[in-house]
């Protein structure tokens, strides 16, 4: 014939028939969703249309499967040989040929009789005088399938229109197949998502802009369609639920709300607990308008019942923790109290010693103006000058009080104070305990330095180290007696690092785990709290953020080596 279709003239019987094939097919697929009795039928009419003696689809046209089906053979006469239906066949490099080719051309292949035919099926069928027309159809999910049209018994060279319109019914059965696929994925996934709705515990309704019913995920008692939620109920609806949801609809209409959640208490049928549910309702809109209400009631009695629980509970440990923090802060304060006492004991011990000098001083003086008077030679320069020398001693020892006073003042705020000279002054008050113990102390100070903390409860820390090296150095040491004490920078230069090592020995490794405890003592009784440690750590890591380490460890003077604990304080060197 050699016709192209967009030249025939629409008057022409030719024009007509391929219309007409092309509505048969289209009949055909219209009226059938399933796709085993859609085959049969599709192969029947493409052999009335192109009166040809056989026609066949195989799957899948896939060059790399191991194995294909073919799906459908029907031929006129029971002579012809046909595939098997549904019996698997290798792919064989030949078959893998022929499927390639088909897949990468969108045109018909035409395959005459004088030809050697590649096809599937092998030898058995390639006989002389069979004529082929076949195409691939390629769907968009799965394989390709291959659809053939033979002649078998003459050979026939396939026209231009005959190509032509068995391209475009293969175009009309990849439609079909691909309706036929999503129309499944639709199901599936519509069932897929009923099924879902349903295992929900919620209650899904959804409903019209009058408020009826028009679907719901469970069952409803009376299943009765487009019930108006009013006469719903005693199974739906509650009159509290109805209620509050009229008045949240008129505020969704009016646009005041988009959405609204509202909780109500309900005493369910056959049930004497209170439940609370919790309503969301929101519009359904189509082109902006309101059309319907999706409401969604959900149990939310146990979620607000632990709830409540864990409030309650957060509520009583605060109490409890609060009343725990207070419990310990007094403690702590008592235990300052304690040990404040406990050093100002050894302090005044400190004052009798320096008072002792100027006391005596004090009393000659006296003395020294009795004993004038005696010989009547106390005149007035006499007086004056020794008034003026018992008055300087009187003011010595006012100061003497004032020093020891400032030491125990605690500091109320944090000031900016010289490391070195709070460490002076200390070992300063410290000094006749010290030289009535023929104590020595070596002072390295490799740096000077200010930093921002408390300077008495720094004072006060260095006291208890050197109050417990004086203790153990009196029990344990009878010649050179050492405490060796020394101000440096740490490596990162970020802190000020104190060490104060005395020569008593050190401190026994079983216990030194436990030496920062609170009442940790071996001291005897009447000796020694065990607060002393506690609560230098408690000023130097919580007061000023700072460390305190302890370890036992040796040190060289003039010679000789020595060994003791080495109490470390570091303090961040931040002057803001
Ligand atoms: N330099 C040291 N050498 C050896 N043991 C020490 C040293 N410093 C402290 N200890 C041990 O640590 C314990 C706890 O010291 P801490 O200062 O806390 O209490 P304490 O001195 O016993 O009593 P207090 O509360 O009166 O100071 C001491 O009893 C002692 O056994
Ligand atoms: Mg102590």
């Amino acid at each position: 014939m050699g016709i192209i279709i967009s030249t025939l003239n629409k008057s022409d019987t030719l024009y007509q028939d391929y219309i007409e094939s092309i509505e048969i097919i289209d009949d055909v697929i219209r009226d059938d969703n399933d796709i085993n009795t859609l085959i049969p039928t599709i192969v029947k009419n493409v052999i009335e249309i192109f009166k040809c003696e056989r026609c066949w689809i195989i799957y899948p046209c896939d060059p790399k499967a191991s194995t294909w089906q073919a799906v459908c053979d029907e031929a006129i006469s029971p002579l012809i040989p046909k595939f098997e239906i549904n019996v698997d066949h290798p792919t064989t490099t030949s078959v893998s040929d022929y499927f390639k080719k088909h897949i990468e051309s969108a045109e018909p292949l035409v395959s005459l009789s004088h030809e050697t035919l590649n096809v599937p099926g092998g030898a058995h069928f390639i006989q002389p005088r069979r004529s082929q027309l076949s195409i691939a159809i390629k769907p968009k999910s799965g394989e390709g399938w291959l659809i053939a049209i033979e002649q078998c018994h003459f050979e026939r060279s396939w026209e231009e229109i005959e190509q032509k319109l068995f391209k475009h019914i293969s175009k009309r059965i990849n439609d079909a197949l691909n309706n036929i696929f999503y129309a499944k994925e639709l199901t599936k996934s519509k069932d897929n998502l009923n099924s879902l709705l349903k295992k929900l515990p919620d209650l899904i309704l959804e409903l019209d802009i009058d408020a009826n019913i028009i679907s719901s995920n469970k069952p409803l008692k009376n299943n009765r369609p487009n019930l108006n939620y009013r006469s719903h109920i005693s199974e739906a609806l509650s009159v509290s639920q109805i209620e509050e949801l009229d008045f949240a609809i008129k505020k969704i209409k009016s646009r005041e709300e988009e959405k609204i959640t509202f909780e109500l208490p309900l005493v369910p049928v056959n049930a004497n607990e209170i439940h609370i549910l919790s309503h969301l309702i929101m519009p359904i809109r189509k082109s902006g308008k309101v059309i319907g209400f999706l409401l969604i009631v959900t149990d939310v009695t146990e979620q607000r019942r632990s709830q409540d629980a864990l409030t309650r509970l957060n509520n009583s440990l605060e109490r409890r923790i609060g009343l725990e923090v207070d419990i310990s802060r007094q403690k702590d304060h008592l235990m300052f109290q304690q040990s404040r006492l406990a050093s100002m004991g050894e302090m005044i011990g400190n004052i009798a010693h320096q008072w002792r000098q100027p006391l005596s001083s004090l009393s000659a003086i006296i003395q020294n103006i009795r004993h004038k008077s005696d010989r009547d030679k106390l005149n007035r320069e006499f007086l004056e000058n020794i008034t003026e020398d018992a008055l300087k001693i009187a003011s010595q020892m006012s100061d003497t009080i004032d020093d020891f006073r400032n030491f125990f003042e605690p500091s109320k705020a944090k000031e900016r104070f010289n490391v070195n000279k709070a460490i002076e002054d200390t070992l300063e008050l410290l000094m006749p305990t010290l030289l009535n113990n023929d104590i020595k102390t070596i002072n390295n100070q490799n740096i000077n330095i200010d930093i921002l903390g408390y300077k008495n409860e720094l004072s006060q820390t260095v006291l208890n180290i050197f109050s417990n090296a004086k203790d153990i150095i009196i029990e344990k040491v009878q010649r050179s007696r050492i405490i060796m004490i020394e101000i440096s920078l740490s490596k990162n230069n970020r802190h000020v690092v104190i060490s104060i090592q005395d020569n008593g020995g050190g401190i026994p490794e079983n216990i030194i785990d436990n030496i920062f405890d609170p009442y940790f003592t071996t001291k005897e009784q009447g000796k020694g709290t065990g607060i002393g440690l506690y609560m230098s750590k408690q000023i130097i890591e919580t007061n000023m953020k700072g460390n305190i380490l302890v370890k036992n460890s040796t040190f060289e003077h003039e010679k000789i080596i020595y060994k003791g604990a080495q109490f470390t304080i570091e303090l961040p060197l931040t002057l803001r």
